[in-house]
């Protein structure tokens, strides 16, 4: 069985046919099937159907607050009982302290809270705790491996009853009906199958952490994803402070939500303005760089595209991108190309969203486009200006969702001048080179571009100005 996909295949292989991955296919007992094979009678009955109104149910029970408010949102509003929640992330990202930062606020709170550790001893997850300076809190914990023992506890009555259960992590955990080893394909996909099922059973939320390793030397828990109920993604770059709680998956609320924490000496702590965080390391009047009003679920964050475009010493020039879409930059590119006439075929180009966050809605484009302006043509573009606004094939800006949320957020953060596409409605806009206007939020100085003409006549503009003051 091929440890990265789950394909099933009758010798073994040095690269998986499903999924091409190298040296994933291992050897594992038949077990599966077992089921069929028994010869015990198969009974069966008529199921029961039920209206779609109705009380008595275990997940229509209130759902638990955290109060950790970037948690909280990302989970559409708290854990829901009888749940399964998948943490996924790369090792020492900070999954076990994130969990462990929320079960101890839970367990505050009245909400009975189990951790069961299958990596860390009992003294690894108290020393994390005392570092926390969460010792005090009333978190049930344990060290165990084997999924039948966590089953049993899970099924506990009264007193003994586990609102929610932490299962740090599933590549840890083994059933004992199955041979494979821990961590592999079978035993994960086992193991996870009858957490999951006894938890709608009794109610209890179970938050899952599933490494994601590059080698595929465990399973990922990508075969765990359409499991259970929400899939969050814990990510960052070890060498920023700050980690993102993103949500793929989410069958009680929305999934585009995003929760920023910083990882410091005592935890992960919410960080409540992250525009204003992915923002600081922002140099002003340096070509290339402009700052984008995103939108991530339902939170505007500002971040810096930055666009570095040099004459290449290749054949084929270099395309880099760091937390962009490579395909959609091609497209930029060739727009600004066909379109307006510039010469980038001749260039390298590098693009790169500041402090490591990842952006995927087109609303970006302009940003990206106003960067690669201002580096070939070596304008910077004035710091307090945001742009925001989705370019077409034919280099038209189109209209993007919610504007004024997002220009309320830049005039929040001091920004007082902004790129916009064109609106229907005419107000007050285009009164370009107005620095005086006032910068009480609600009256920044919008620019309409309807065309990334405009754009570029735009930035024509502000470079002459800057000549001017330079010689004046
Ligand atoms: P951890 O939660 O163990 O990661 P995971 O469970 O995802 O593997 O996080 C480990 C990292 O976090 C480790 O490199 C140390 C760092 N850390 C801090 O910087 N501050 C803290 O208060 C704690 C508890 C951990
Ligand atoms: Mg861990």
């Amino acid at each position: 069985m091929c440890q990265e996909c789950g394909a099933v295949t009758s010798k073994w292989a040095g690269q998986c046919e499903s999924c091409n991955a190298w040296n994933s296919i291992e050897e594992v007992a038949d077990s599966a099937p077992q089921i069929y094979k028994t010869s015990r009678k198969i009974s069966s009955k008529r199921i029961e159907f039920v209206g779609l109104e109705g009380t008595e149910s275990l997940i229509s029970g209130k759902r638990a607050i955290s109060g950790h408010e970037e948690f909280d949102r990302v989970t559409g509003g708290g854990l829901v009982p009888g749940s399964a929640l998948l943490i996924g992330g790369d090792p020492g990202i900070g999954k076990s302290t994130l969990l462990l930062q929320i079960v101890a606020a839970l367990a505050d709170k009245g909400v009975r809270c189990g951790y069961v550790s299958g990596e860390e001893a009992i003294d690894q997850v108290r020393m994390r705790a005392q570092r926390l300076g969460l010792e005090k809190s009333p978190v049930q914990l344990a060290a165990s491996t084997s999924v039948d023992d966590i089953l049993a506890t899970m099924s506990g009555v009264g007193k003994e009853k586990l609102d929610v259960i932490v299962v740090d992590s599933i590549q840890t955990m083994y059933l004992q009906a199955i041979d494979s080893a821990p961590g592999t394909v079978t035993q994960v996909r086992a193991a996870s199958h009858e957490l999951i099922r006894r938890a709608k059973e009794s109610g209890t939320t179970l938050l899952l952490v599933g490494h994601v390793t590059k080698e595929g030397q465990i399973a990922g828990p990508r075969v765990l994803e359409h499991m259970v109920d929400t899939v969050l993604y814990f990510e960052g770059d070890r060498g920023h402070q700050f980690r993102i709680l993103r949500g793929v998956k989410n069958r009680f609320g929305a999934t585009d939500e995003i929760g920023v924490f910083e990882m410091g000496e005592k935890g992960l702590a919410q960080v409540e303005n992250p525009s204003a965080l992915f923002l600081a390391e922002r140099q002003d009047h340096v070509a290339g760089s402009a700052v984008l009003a995103a939108l991530e679920g339902s939170r505007p964050v500002l971040v810096e595209v930055q666009a570095l475009v040099a004459p290449t010493s290749f054949s084929t020039p270099r395309r880099a991108v760091v937390g962009w879409d490579q395909g959609r930059l091609a497209m930029i590119t060739a727009v600004l190309e066909a379109r307006c006439g510039l010469q980038l075929s001749g260039c390298d180009i590098y693009l790169n969203i500041a402090g490591g966050l990842r952006i995927s809605e087109p609303a970006a484009d302009m940003a990206v486009a106003a960067a690669l302006i201002s580096s070939l043509t070596s304008t910077s573009l004035p710091p307090d200006m945001v742009f925001v606004g989705e370019v077409g094939l034919a280099g038209e800006i189109r209209p993007v969702s919610q504007p004024d949320l997002r220009l309320k957020e830049a005039a929040k953060l001091g920004f007082s001048q902004g790129c916009v596409p064109k609106r229907k409605k005419k107000s007050g806009a285009r009164n370009a080179g107005d620095n005086t206007s006032p910068k009480n939020s609600g009256s920044m100085t919008l620019y309409d571009c309807s065309g990334l003409s405009d754009l570029i006549c735009l930035i024509q503009d502000m470079g002459h100005k800057s000549e001017v003051l330079q010689t004046v």
